[in-house]
């Protein structure tokens, strides 16, 4: 493999219009920024399950994973102030004769911080106490217009034995009666 891969990315009119955008090469994803006049590479993979960040948002220094909002730096790829053990590779830039190019091969080291699982993903225990059951119906409806759904009513015979048959306390969440915050 060559010192370095120089890749021509495309022309500084056209690539500066956008602070930020993904760009790739081959199995190489970037997240370029453009910021205060320079461009700055980091890898488009998010360290955490792998969002897109050349197609999230620019806070500050700080290129905002899309899916769940972690942050890396747009020069150094570290994460936040707190988590700078989190580090997506960060790739040199240059520009020549109207052109941006990206060293492929400059790219720095991934780091990865441990972090603690999420309270979901704690093991699935089996608790003293009864069996408890909850359907949860995601029959799409609005309360407005209410009509007659066939899983609706297979949940609702499914409760009715689990509570009269097999005489366990049951619990029905439809989702359609819930108010979720954006
Ligand atoms: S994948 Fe980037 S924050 Fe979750």
């Amino acid at each position: 493999m060559p010192d370095t891969q120089w890749t021509d990315v495309g022309s500084v009119e056209e690539l500066k219009k956008k602070s930020l955008r993904e760009v790739s090469f081959g199995k190489t994803t970037i997240a370029l920024t453009h910021k205060d006049g320079a461009f700055t590479a980091i890898s488009g993979v998010c360290n955490h399950v792998g969002g897109p960040l050349g197609e999230g948002t620019l806070d500050g220094d700080y290129v905002v994973c899309p899916w769940h909002y972690w942050k890396f730096h747009h020069k150094t790829g570290q994460g936040e102030p707190g988590h700078e053990q989190d580090q997506v590779p960060a790739y040199a830039t240059k520009v020549e004769n109207g052109r941006l190019y990206i060293d492929l091969s400059s790219a720095t080291k991934r780091k990865k911080q441990p972090h603690k699982p999420h309270s979901l993903a704690r093991p699935v225990l089996r608790q003293a106490g009864p069996i408890r059951v909850v359907g949860i119906s995601t029959t799409a409806m609005t309360m407005e217009h209410p009509r007659y759904s066939t899983s609706d009513a297979m949940l609702g015979v499914a409760l009715e034995h689990a509570s009269s048959a097999l005489k366990l306390e049951t619990q029905c969440i439809k989702l359609r009666e819930l108010n979720f915050r954006p």
